[in-house]
């Protein structure tokens, strides 16, 4: 699979399947957000892998009432970093979430590829997660990642849920996002 055909089938899925996750997947998946660019190399995501069981039900007793469909996930990724960590920059650049966030995007990607789902969300108890995994107080819990196969069971899913997995969710026109030359100004 090239990098163009990740982007375009990669999806944010919710029927997902109880089949492990082999463990040269789970180093690939490393490897993709190890290689990942950040703010003079500072590297400042720090995820705990959950794929134990007593880990996955505590970070499954974490997730809020819409993201039930999680609780089938073979592994969870706690994500975090804290803004010390990265580049603080002038104008409130702090790079620690966009660093953590490109790290992420490169696993997802790679996740496409070897046939596995990587579903970011931010429905979870962050505070809850912290105290759950050890993960220090000045540390920003930023997503959790839902990992595992494909499934067909979508009975944890609610009706709109099952809808959003039929087409990809719509797109904003590029004009909304994208300028040309000026601020406000469509790109097309
Ligand atoms: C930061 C972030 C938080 C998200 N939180 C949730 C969530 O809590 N539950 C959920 O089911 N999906 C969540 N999603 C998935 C989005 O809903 C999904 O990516 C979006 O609708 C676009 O669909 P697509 O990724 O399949 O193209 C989240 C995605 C991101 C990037």
């Amino acid at each position: 699979m090239d990098v163009a055909e990740a982007v375009r089938t990669r999806r944010a899925r919710r029927a997902i399947s109880e089949r492990p996750v082999e463990d040269d997947k789970i180093e690939a998946l490393i490897e993709a957000a190890r290689l990942s660019a950040s703010c003079f190399n500072n590297q400042p995501w720090r995820i705990v892998l959950c794929k134990g069981q007593e880990a996955l039900a505590k970070a499954k007793e974490t997730l809020s009432k819409g993201n039930v469909w999680a609780t089938k996930a073979p592994l969870i990724l706690i994500v975090s970093a804290k803004p010390p960590d990265d580049c603080q920059l002038s104008d409130k650049r702090d790079y620690f979430l966009f660093s953590t966030g490109l790290a992420i995007g490169q696993l997802e990607l790679r996740a496409t590829e070897l046939g596995l789902l990587a579903h970011p969300i931010a429905g979870y108890d962050p505070l809850k997660a912290k105290a759950i995994f050890g993960i220090p107080e000045e540390n920003v819990v930023i997503t959790c990642v839902i990992v595992g196969y494909p499934g067909t069971d979508d009975s944890l899913l609610s009706d709109k849920q099952k809808e959003a997995e039929k087409v990809r969710p719509e797109r904003k026109p590029v004009g909304d996002n994208f300028f040309l030359d000026r601020w406000g100004n469509p790109y097309h």
